[in-house]
C-alpha cells in the first residue's frame, strides 16, 4: 500500500504542465520510488535443437517467498520460470520434487495427451525426492500455464505456478511481458469460511491488494517506440480481477488471438484466465487499475487500485500492430443439451451436480464428439469453470448469446447464470472438470468427463 500512495504523490509532482522540471525524477532522494516490474526470467533450453524445448523444473520450500512469507517456488522463483516455445515444439521437463509433500505438474488450457496433464486421479503424485519427465508436442499459440494439481489450493498459493508462451511464427515480432498476477495480504473476509454469515455481513473476499510479478503497484517499463504485447495472468487461487485501464485493447484470450480486436471497458480475469493487450505507450505513463470485484456479487463498491503503470521514454505512442486477426462468426447454439453441471454450494460444501469428488459420477462422449454443455450456477457464488485438455466455444453467457467468437479454457459463471458451451471432444482420456476457485475445488467442485476412444 505504502508503494502505491507514494506512487500517486509521484504522478501529481510530476504532472501539472506548468513544472518545468522534467518528470524523471521527480522523487526526493531519501524516497524509493515504486519498484521495477519485470518479467520472470525465462527457462534455459537444456536442447540445442531448435524444436525442443528442454527445462527443468525444481519445486522446493522458499524462505523468502511471496509476499516475503516462507512459501513454495520452482527453481527458486515466484513466478517460475517463464516456458517459451514455438508452435510444433516438443517440451520436455524434468521435474524434481524437493518439497516435502507430493506434487504434480498439470498445463492449464493445452491440449496434452492424458498421461502427461498431471493430475492425480488414477495416477500417483510424485513423491518428496522423486523426479519425473513430462513430454509432449505443442500443438497451439498462447499465453498458458503450470501449476500443480495435487493440494493444487495451498500449492498454488504457496508461490508454484508459471507462464507457457507459445509463439505463433505467423505473428508480428513485438515485444512481449508476461505479467502474472496474484493477490497479497489477508483478504478482508474469507467468505469461503462461512459464506452465509458473510453474506449477511455484506462482506466480501477482496484482496488486499493485487501483486503483479511479486510487486504492489510498480513500473513496467516498455521498450522506447515499440508496441508492447502484454500478457497476463490471474494466478489467484480465489480473487477476481476487474482490470481497466485508457484505450484497452485486448487481443487474446485463453486459447490466442481473438476473431478481432476487443477494447472492452473492463478486462475480467477469473482466476485461471490469460489474456493478451496491447500497450501502446510514450509520454505520459499509463496506469492500469484494478476495480473491486467480488467473487459473491461482481463489481463491488470501493475505490479501485493501480496495480501496474507502464512508461515509456518514447515522447508519443508507438502505432498499432497489424495482427493477424482471422474474423470467426461466434458459434450457433443448436439448442439441445448433452451434458448439464450444476454448480452448487453453500459456503460449506461445493459441489457439481449435487457431487462431491472424488464420489462423482463420470459421464462419457465419445471421441470426435460436438458436446453441448451447459453450465448453471445456483448458488450463491461465481464460479470459474475449467475444462482439462480441450478450449471449448462459448454460445452464450450471462449476457446473452455470444456475440463473438470466443475459444476458451476457463470461463466465469456468475450467480443465477447460465453459460452454454461448444466442446469438441478431441483428446482422449479422463479429464478433470471444476471451478478453479481452488479452495472450492478443494472441497469437492470438481468431476470428471472421460473422452472414450
Ligand atoms: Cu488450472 Cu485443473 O487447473
Ligand atoms: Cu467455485
Amino acid at each position: 500500500m505504502r508503494r502505491f500512495l507514494s506512487l500517486v504523490a509521484v504522478s501529481l509532482i510530476a504532472c501539472p504542465s506548468t513544472d518545468p522540471e522534467p518528470p524523471s525524477d521527480p522523487t526526493p532522494s531519501d524516497e524509493p520510488g515504486p519498484a521495477e516490474v519485470v518479467s520472470p526470467e525465462e527457462a534455459e533450453d537444456l536442447d540445442p535443437a531448435d524444436d525442443i524445448l528442454h527445462v527443468s523444473l525444481t519445486a522446493a520450500p522458499v524462505a523468502e517467498g511471496l509476499d516475503g512469507e516462507a512459501g513454495y517456488a520452482y527453481n527458486g522463483q515466484i513466478p517460475g520460470p517463464t516456458l517459451r516455445a514455438t508452435v510444433g515444439d516438443t517440451l520436455v521437463v524434468d521435474l524434481q520434487n524437493d518439497l516435502d509433500a507430493p506434487t504434480t505438474i498439470h498445463w492449464h488450457g493445452v491440449h496434452v495427451p492424458w498421461d502427461m496433464d498431471g493430475v492425480a486421479w488414477m495416477a500417483d503424485p510424485l513423491a518428496p525426492g522423486e523426479s519425473t519427465t513430462i513430454t509432449f508436442t505443442l500443438g497451439q499459440a498462447g499465453t498458458f500455464w503450470y501449476h500443480p494439481h495435487f493440494d493444487t489450493d495451498s500449492q498454488v498459493d504457496q508461490g508454484l505456478y508459471g507462464v507457457l508462451v507459445v509463439e505463433d511464427p505467423d505473428e508480428p515480432e513485438v515485444p512481449d511481458a508476461v505479467l502474472v498476477f496474484d493477490d497479497a495480504g489477508e483478504h478482508h473476509d474469507d467468505g469461503d469460511d462461512d459464506g452465509a454469515a458473510s453474506a449477511h455481513a455484506h462482506a466480501d473476499p477482496l484482496p488486499d491488494r493485487w501483486l503483479v510479478n511479486g510487486v504492489a503497484g510498480g513500473v513496467l517499463t516498455a521498450p522506447p517506440g515499440q508496441p508492447l504485447r502484454a500478457r497476463l495472468l490471474n494466478a489467484s487461487n480465489i480473487a477476481y480481477l476487474a482490470l481497466r485501464w485508457q484505450g484497452a485493447r485486448v487481443i487474446a484470450h485463453d486459447q490466442g488471438l481473438l476473431p478481432a480486436l476487443s477494447q472492452p471497458e473492463v478486462l475480467l480475469l477469473a482466476p485461471g484466465d490469460r489474456a493478451e493487450v496491447e500497450w501502446l505507450v510514450g509520454g505520459e505513463d499509463l496506469q492500469v487499475f484494478a476495480e473491486p470485484f467480488s467473487l459473491h456479487g461482481g463489481a463491488a463498491p470501493g475505490e479501485a487500485e493501480v496495480v501496474l503503470s507502464v512508461s515509456s521514454e518514447a515522447p508519443t505512442p508507438p502505432a498499432a500492430v497489424e495482427w493477424p486477426f482471422v474474423a470467426t462468426p461466434p458459434p450457433v447454439d443448436p439448442g439441445y443439451t448433452d451434458l448439464r453441471y450444476v454448480f452448487q454450494g453453500d459456503g460449506e460444501q461445493w459441489m457439481i451436480n449435487g457431487e462431491l469428488f472424488p464420489d462423482v459420477t463420470v459421464e462419457s462422449v465419445g471421441l470426435g464428439a460436438e458436446t453441448i454443455i451447459e453450465l448453471r450456477n445456483v448458488s450463491p457464488t461465481r464460479h470459474p469453470f475449467h475444462l482439462h485438455g480441450h478450449s471449448f466455444e462459448v454460445l452464450s453467457d450471462g449476457a446473452g448469446p455470444a456475440t463473438t467468437y470466443r475459444l476458451e479454457d476457463t470461463v466465469d459463471v456468475g450467480i443465477r447464470e447460465v453459460v452454454r458451451l461448444r466442446l469438441l471432444a478431441d483428446n482422449p482420456g479422463d479429464w478433470m472438470v471444476h471451478c478453479h476457485l481452488l479452495p472450492h475445488a478443494e472441497q469437492g467442485m470438481m468431476t470428471v468427463l472421460r473422452v472414450e476412444e
